[in-house]
């Protein structure tokens, strides 16, 4: 998915007469259409009141729009060769922008997400030694364990609310894989599979867990809430509480570095690596350093996970699907029979991956991808400012026609063929733009937690199935765009098997 560096198809000469590339071609181009004749302060609502809508209805100005909002210049981009080009072909000329940049100083959070150059190169090279397909296979287990032990406590009949179950059980096993700590409560366990000789950090998890829920109410405040109309010089309850968990989460990592530096308690998870590890350079992360990343990775894997399988769920209960239902549950039971999915088990699971595919393509957790070239540059012949943030519009290629028959419905099928066994297998169309699908980005910065992310989806699914039927109580959702796109709160009736 997006992982390799292609050459991209890129519309317009990338070296000049003189060969240079990059700036060179800011001399030449026009500008974006867009919705100039507009106030500047209608895009400003546009965006703020319903952003996706906002990305879709711009697309009548083409695949490169532009407008104006909150004091700044947007491009929106919604054509995958362009989207290949700039993040694969001319990486180098842009980076993640100003506008992201902001969310990181006010959440004052560091790390592989929002470091550049030299700096993050060595971060991403010493971090991806934690998403090895060995390493995931060490976490396999956990990502089951915690969806057991979910599912384990729903009675048939009660009404959940799969959003945040989903967010309970992706940080649990987000934080089992990152620190290697569990929560207080007793954890099932099934007898065909071991017992793991873990730490118990029942406090410890819940700091984790204090901190990740305190920068959910501190971002959605700053970010989304009535913070904008309120003097800065005034902290604000959500952002003393953040603070105040931020400063306990860096003291528990300071002293857990600690412990794995000094004895060999070091294991599999990331904050071990991290502890022992190296930069290709030869320096060691600072204690400092090591908090930054580990918070990075929970803001980015836990709600972007929990969100996918909140709407894989939502989508799969839709009285239309039965049949994807039906062949789905066939599927676990070939390839499980009476025991829980394992590491091993995942190539069998093509309607399972399909189904999380396919909830991606709808609801792409990052639906547009931001970046800002360093200099002025042009793109397919128009003029982009230095100033200038591009936005990649995943959501609306998602759901655009000219790649996606019924752009809109829920169809799993169209990720699947069968092989010559008959059996179903997912296989990537080459009838389509390869970056017509790109919920995990692409080139170099791809989501270094894809592999995870993946694994997680197909065994936390397929887990469930095992156990439950659910029935959607919200009829309808409306997802909106927060640190994740959030399907806000969506309650199913539990039928248990
Ligand atoms: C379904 C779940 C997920 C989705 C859809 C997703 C999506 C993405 C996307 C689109 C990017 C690229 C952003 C850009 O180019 O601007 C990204 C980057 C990243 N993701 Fe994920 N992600 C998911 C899960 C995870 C998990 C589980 C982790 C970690 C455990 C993670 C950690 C990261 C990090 C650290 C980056 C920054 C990589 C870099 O800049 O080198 N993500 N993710």
């Amino acid at each position: 998915m997006n992982e390799r560096r292609t050459t991209a198809d890129d519309r317009e000469p990338t070296t000049d007469a003189e060969g240079k590339t990059g700036p060179t071609r800011a001399a030449v181009g026009t500008p974006p259409p867009g919705p100039r004749g507009l106030p500047v302060i209608n895009s400003t609502l546009g965006f703020a009141r319903d952003p996706l809508e906002f990305l879709s209805s711009i697309r009548e100005y083409g695949d490169v729009a532009h407008y104006e909002a909150f004091g700044r210049e947007f491009v929106v981009v919604s054509d995958p060769g362009l989207v290949e080009t700039v993040l694969v072909a001319r990486d180098d000329e842009f980076w993640r922008g100003e506008f992201e940049h902001e969310f990181s100083e006010v959440l004052d959070v560091e790390g592989l997400f929002f470091a550049e150059g030299e700096r993050w190169r060595n971060q991403r090279l010493l971090l991806q030694n934690a998403f090895t397909p060995a390493r995931i296979q060490s976490y396999a287990d956990d990502m089951v364990d915690e969806t057991v032990r979910l599912v384990e406590d729903w009675s048939d009949g009660e009404v959940v609310d799969v959003r945040e179950a989903m967010s309970t059980l992706t940080l649990r096993a987000l934080t089992r894989s990152l620190f290697d700590l569990e929560y207080k409560e007793p954890r099932f366990s099934e007898p065909n599979r071991g017992s793991h000789p873990r730490s118990f950090g029942g406090d410890r998890a819940d700091c984790v867990q204090r901190w990740v829920q305190a920068m959910g109410a501190y971002s959605d405040s700053e970010f989304f809430g009535i913070r904008a109309v309120l003097p800065t010089w005034l902290p604000s309850r959500a952002e003393r509480e953040y603070r105040r968990a931020t400063a306990d989460v860096e003291a528990l990592v300071e002293e857990m570095v600690a412990e794995r530096r000094r004895s060999d308690a070091a294991g599999g998870d990331l904050l071990s690596l991290l502890a022992t590890g190296e930069y290709p350079n030869g320096s060691r992360p600072t204690a400092e350093e090591i908090t930054g990343q580990l918070q990075l990775f929970l803001l980015a894997g836990h709600e972007t996970t929990a969100t996918v399988l909140t709407y894989a769920c939502w989508l799969l209960a839709a009285a239309d699907v039965e049949d994807v239902r039906s062949r789905l549950e066939q599927e676990v039971t070939t390839v499980c029979g009476d025991r829980d999915p394992t590491f091993a088990d995942l190539p069998d699971l093509a309607i399972t991956e399909a189904v999380g595919r396919e909830a991606m393509r709808l609801y792409p957790p990052l639906p547009f991808l931001q970046r800002e070239p360093h200099e002025a540059t042009t793109l397919a012949g128009y003029r982009i400012g230095p100033a200038t943030t591009v936005q990649l519009n995943m959501y609306g290629i998602h759901r655009d026609e000219r790649w996606w028959s019924e752009p809109d419905a829920f169809r799993p099928d169209r990720w699947l063929s069968n092989d010559e066994d008959g059996r179903s297998v997912v296989a990537d169309r080459d009838d389509r733009p390869e970056y017509a699908y790109f919920p995990f980005g692409g080139g170099s910065r791809h989501c270094i937690g894809m592999r995870f992310a993946m694994a997680e989806l197909q065994l936390s699914l397929a887990t469930m199935v095992r156990r439950v039927d659910l029935e959607r109580v919200t009829e309808s959702i409306d997802p909106t765009p927060r640190v994740s796109l959030d399907p806000g709160p969506v309650e199913m009736r539990v039928r248990r098997r």
